[in-house]
């Protein structure tokens, strides 16, 4: 059996790599945990009731933050494969927490990094480290791995950090680690504060009845959105090389904030323009304008090809999110029947 390593389970990639691993019957998962005073495991939940995978499934208590957490877990499970996924993820949230935010990510991932190093010494053990196409912050596009990084957020700044901390950890130590520069994706698993789950959630509750406007910033700024589920599949196959690289993963194709709006509204036969509304506490000190990245690397040496569409993507979104409004509107209708 290979024994895997994951820090940032609980999150959105954490869940779908969770589970993209134990599909392959020769994987035992081990989770890390930071404690939070209600549970928060809604996205992993589902796995615990699996008996096909459920025996193979371990989560741990520790914290990026807690260095000793972190060697003492490496000792306890001896993994094969550490995928460092754990972080303050959110940029506008970067702006006002910018050192929690560099310790967590940057500092973090040097401390993993650490403890990877010194169960290496003992038992070979590969390392994924998830990089960041914020890198890039004000670099023109089509970004690539050739684009020198210009980071325009704390956040930004500290997954650099963890970006060269890897690539020095393998030129240094000679260890097989990856660094994987990942554009935006999303899923139905998304956190609700990033921007095309914020809509998906909100348009779908307005069609519902449930709300009447959607606050947002800027409506220019494009991205480069994927799927997370194609996107867990790049990690793993980075993992699987002879020899350890960097990659970019993306789409290829760029979409304003504006066109998802106007896709979701109109999946739902409404007009955006009716139910949105500016609001500057949603815009950063300063901005990311275009990310489009250039996936040919990995395309070419993993094999690796998105399979979900952008169309698809914001369909399978708001499918998901129509769900839940019309449970969260007749669970309302029940309790004041
Ligand atoms: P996410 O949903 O925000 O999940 C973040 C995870 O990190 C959660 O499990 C969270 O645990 C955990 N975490 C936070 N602080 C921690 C700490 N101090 N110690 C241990 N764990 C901690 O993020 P995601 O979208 O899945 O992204 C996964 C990784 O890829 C992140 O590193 C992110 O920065 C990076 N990334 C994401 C994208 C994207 O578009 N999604 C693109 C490029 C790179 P709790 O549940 O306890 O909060
Ligand atoms: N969150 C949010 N909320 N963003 C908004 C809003 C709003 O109300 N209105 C406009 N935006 C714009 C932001 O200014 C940004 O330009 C864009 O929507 C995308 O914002 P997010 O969805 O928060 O994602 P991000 O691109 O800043 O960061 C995500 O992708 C990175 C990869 O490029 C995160 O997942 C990062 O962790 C990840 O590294």
């Amino acid at each position: 059996m290979k024994s895997a390593l994951i820090t940032g389970i609980t999150g959105q990639d954490g869940s779908y790599l969770a589970e993209y691993l134990l599909s392959k019957p020769d994987y035992v998962v081990h989770g890390l945990v930071r404690r939070s005073s209600s549970l928060n495991r809604q996205r992993i939940d589902h796995i615990f009731k699996d008996p096909n995978v459920r025996d193979r499934f371990h989560l741990h208590y520790a914290d990026l933050a807690d260095a000793s957490s972190l060697s003492s877990l490496m000792e306890v499970v001896r993994p094969d494969e550490v995928y460092n996924l754990g972080a303050q993820s959110h940029v506008r949230v970067s702006f006002d927490q910018p050192l929690y935010t560099a310790d967590v990510v940057g500092l973090g991932t040097l401390r993993l990094l650490e403890a990877v190093r010194h169960l290496h010494r003992t038992h070979p053990v590969k390392f994924y480290q998830a990089s960041s196409s914020e890198m890039y912050g004000s670099a023109a596009p089509p970004q690539t791995l050739e684009t020198p990084f210009h980071p325009r957020s704390p956040y930004a700044c500290a997954k650099l950090y963890g970006h060269w901390q890897t690539v020095n950890y393998r030129e240094a130590y000679d260890l097989f680690a990856c660094s994987g520069i990942l554009f935006n994706h999303e899923s139905p698993r998304r956190g609700e504060s990033f921007v095309t789950r914020k809509i998906t959630l909100g348009a779908t509750r307005i069609k519902e009845g449930l709300q009447k406007k959607l606050v947002m910033g800027n409506l220019e700024a494009k991205r480069d959105w994927g799927f997370a589920g194609d996107y867990v599949r790049a990690m793993w196959l980075m993992l699987q090389q002879e020899k350890p690289d960097d990659y970019v993963v993306a789409t290829g194709e760029t979409h304003s904030v504006r066109e998802f709006l106007e896709i979701t509204f109109s999946l739902l036969d409404l007009d955006y323009r009716d139910f949105v509304e500016f609001d500057p506490r949603f815009m950063r000190p300063s901005e990311v304008d275009v990310l489009l990245g250039d996936a040919s690397h990995a395309e070419k040496t993993l094999g690796w090809k998105p399979e979900v569409s952008f169309q698809g993507l914001v369909k399978m979104m708001v499918e998901h999110d129509l769900e839940l409004a019309r449970r969260e509107k007749f669970a309302a209708g029940y309790a004041t029947a």
